[in-house]
């Protein structure tokens, strides 16, 4: 399985989801992370963590399609972190979603911003004829004890956009994981199940 985490609105937890979803992929098979973002927040993420499982690469590159191509049958699973690019193109964005099956668009209902998400959905729409991706929103850092993911969840399904079932809250201990090999999954385990292969971890 090849993963993209895409939403070119910052600070929606793109970075984070692919870490936890590299490691927990790692459990069930040989798993490459590619940092496709120029920031390397994920390089730097797991260059400060101990035993990290994944293999990771940083390619922020144009021709980043290719490049997963090359390598893409030494793994079981690839997840791939992608940036917020200015202007209306993301050539790095568009090359992740020419080699992936699935694209999680994580989405924080505090942050929500429609025009960016459509944006990348209007990429996987664009691709389509040539390519299918699977694409769904991953609602992150939800506030407990609010009703605003709810509220987001029932207005992008209102509008035919796929979800997740499960969602990520907002804790510290997603927050605290930077710079570590995190061991408790937390509500990744069930996005885990959620994608195509549903690994149980
Ligand atoms: N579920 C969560 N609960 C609490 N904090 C979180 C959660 N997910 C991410 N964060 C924090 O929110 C901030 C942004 O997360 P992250 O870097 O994963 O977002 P991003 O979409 O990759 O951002 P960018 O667009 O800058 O690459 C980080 O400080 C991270 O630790
Ligand atoms: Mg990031």
């Amino acid at each position: 399985m090849i993963a993209t985490l895409g939403n070119r609105k910052g600070g929606c937890g793109k970075s984070t989801s692919a870490m936890y979803l590299a490691v927990g992929l790692s459990r069930v098979g040989r798993t490459l992370l590619v940092d496709a973002d120029a920031q390397g927040s994920i390089l730097s993420w797991s260059e400060e963590a101990e035993d990290f499982p994944a293999t990771v690469i940083s390619w922020p590159v144009r021709d980043l399609a290719k490049r997963v191509q090359d390598v893409r049958a030494d793994y079981e699973h690839v997840v791939i972190d992608t940036g917020r690019a200015p202007g209306s193109d993301d050539p790095i964005l568009r090359q992740a979603l020419m080699v992936s099956d699935q694209c999680v668009i994580p989405v924080s209902p505090s942050l929500m911003d429609t025009r960016e998400l459509r944006k990348v959905l209007a990429l996987v729409e664009e691709l389509e004829p040539l390519h299918h991706v699977e694409a769904r929103i991953l609602l992150t850092k939800v506030r407990a004890g609010t009703n605003s993911a709810r509220d987001v969840r029932e207005g992008l399904a209102g509008q035919g956009i796929p979800l997740f079932s499960c969602q990520i809250g907002l804790r510290e201990s997603y927050a605290a994981a930077w710079g570590t090999t995190p061991t408790d999954l937390g509500e990744y385990r069930y996005v885990l199940e959620e994608l195509p292969m549903g690994a149980r971890v």
